[in-house]
């Protein structure tokens, strides 16, 4: 094969496309699923990059919407059960907000399917390695999300 062909040099290759996921996991329940995953050896796709937060009404749907704009393809929000929370009342006020923040996405034309809110428990890892593939695959057949795409943080 010459030196400066097309395939040497990476153009006229169709890449697959691997969607950028951000998952923030409360540090009591499912950033400990995430480690159960870990050393039970379950696999979940390296797309995935976890942000550990104290609980998950730590997070503001603001983050949601900058990881958006940052390039984000898919944000998931995991949090103890309902009842379980650490804080006793944190993951409440997560699913209160998130109800909001839905309505708000469908109003700025953003695919539903963008943005989950799924509870892990510390033993459930099982669960989080399944539910990471899950919803790879999900925002994978999406394709790349532009709508909220910040054009200044583009590489
Ligand atoms: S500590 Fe896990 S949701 Fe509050």
């Amino acid at each position: 094969m010459p030196m400066n062909s097309p395939e040497k040099n990476g153009v006229g290759k169709e890449e697959a496309f691997r969607p950028k996921i951000v998952a923030f996991c409360c540090n009591w329940c499912s950033y400990a699923g995430a480690d159960l995953a870990g050393t039970s050896r379950l696999s979940y796709p390296a797309e995935v990059k976890i942000i550990r937060v104290p609980c998950s009404c730590r997070v503001n749907p603001t983050f949601i919407l900058r990881a958006f704009g940052r390039g984000a393809d898919g944000v998931i929000l995991c949090g103890c059960h309902p009842g379980d929370c650490h804080y006793t009342t944190g993951n409440y006020y997560t699913r209160r907000r998130m109800t909001l923040l839905f309505s708000m996405l469908d109003y700025l034309g953003i695919e539903r399917e963008r943005t989950r809110v799924e509870w892990v428990s510390a033993a459930e890892g099982a669960k989080f390695a399944e539910t990471m593939r899950d919803f790879v695959a999900t925002v994978t057949a999406l394709g790349k999300n532009r709508r909220l795409e910040d054009l200044r943080c583009r590489n």
